[in-house]
């Protein structure tokens, strides 16, 4: 248990992170109640710039942890319980998951949020945990230890179609006016969302999976869609929880699959009408906000062919000599 000393000391330094955060270009952007901030070349809420500096400063990672990283809305939630399940598979089974009763972000803790969770899990054996943060602003500790991450990543039209409802959908909760489509458009192509620019956020962990391919592991939202079983496995080799022979003739990935797909999850009671962050202000949501469409391509529902050939664009300028496509 936190003892007064460390409580003190905490709140120093969150006193610290504040000033410091204050004194960062901001913007008023996406019709969302707090400004955005940037730092380090990166776009940030205030709580979650906070918690990426509390997390630099306190995190400790060991090595047998197994990171989740990603730019929001790019399959988190889904990878999350992917992984979830394969770790859990041999304590639990598809009636008492607590995937069933918890939603994905409920169990895998954010690093730079939930502190709380992360030290429970621990406790439990559950090696994951997941973060928003760019490669190059992860705690020294996650590099040092030596423990593997994994990257999910996502068209970049669909990823901005799937944010700009989400934050719609949050705005639209707390009365607030959300602010139309193309001139959220701008702001992504020009890289001011949270957590932006998508590109430098993506890159950054390309790079690094280059240079450390066997602890660092990127996937493709669109390939886990094409053939879920075939990435799942390659995950659960990497993970070190490799499917036995007998588990793949029993099905068991398939099953994961199955009880992990966007129709299964998103059908949930807890994922129909429970909230996350609950009584934590401005970060409070319902769960349902996660679970929209799960589809590769929706974008063409949204974006003009010109709005669709200049996102291309850009992502090709930005990709350009990394041997990455989008
Ligand atoms: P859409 O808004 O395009 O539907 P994140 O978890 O990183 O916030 O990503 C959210 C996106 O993943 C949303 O995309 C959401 O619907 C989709 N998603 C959530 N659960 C999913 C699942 N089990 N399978 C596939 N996609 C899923």
């Amino acid at each position: 248990m936190e003892s007064h000393l460390e409580k003190q000391n905490g709140d120093v330094l969150q006193k610290s992170f504040k000033e410091m955060i204050s004194t960062l270009p901001k913007k008023s952007c996406w019709g969302l109640p707090e400004d955005q901030y940037q730092y380090q070349s990166f776009w940030f809420s205030p709580p979650f710039l906070q918690g990426a500096l509390s997390a630099q400063q306190q995190f400790q990672a060991q090595p047998t942890d197994i990171i989740l990283c990603s730019f929001p809305r790019t399959g988190t939630a889904w990878l999350k319980s992917l992984t979830f399940a394969t770790i859990t598979r041999t304590s639990y089974n598809d009636s008492t998951t607590p995937l069933l009763s918890k939603m994905p972000h409920d169990v895998v803790p954010y690093m730079e949020f939930d502190h709380a969770q992360i030290s429970i899990n621990r406790h439990l054996g559950i090696p994951l945990l997941a973060t928003h943060l760019p490669y190059s602003f992860l705690p020294r500790s996650i590099i040092d230890s030596g423990c593997k991450l994994i990257y999910i990543c996502r068209d970049p039209k669909d990823t901005f179609v799937s944010l700009y409802h989400f934050i719609a959908r949050h705005c639209n909760s707390r009365n607030t006016q959300p602010i139309q489509l193309d001139e959220a458009f701008e702001l992504f192509y020009e890289g001011i969302s949270s957590y932006g620019p998508y590109w430098d956020h993506v890159l950054g962990y390309w790079k690094a999976s280059l240079e450390r391919p066997d602890k660092l592991m990127f996937l493709k939202y669109e390939d886990l869609v094409e053939d879920t079983v075939l990435y799942l496995k390659k995950t659960a080799e990497f993970m070190g929880y490799p499917f036995s022979s007998e588990e793949q003739q029993q099905g068991v990935p398939e099953n994961i699959v199955k009880m992990c797909s966007f129709d299964n999850l998103s059908g949930l009671e807890v994922n129909k009408t429970g909230r996350h962050r609950e009584g934590k202000g401005n970060v409070e949501t319902e769960n349902n906000i996660f679970f929209r469409k799960g589809k590769v391509g929706d974008w063409k529902n949204y974006l003009t062919t010109e709005m669709a050939q200049r996102l291309d664009q850009r992502t090709l300028q930005q990709l350009s000599s990394s041997g990455l496509s989008l």
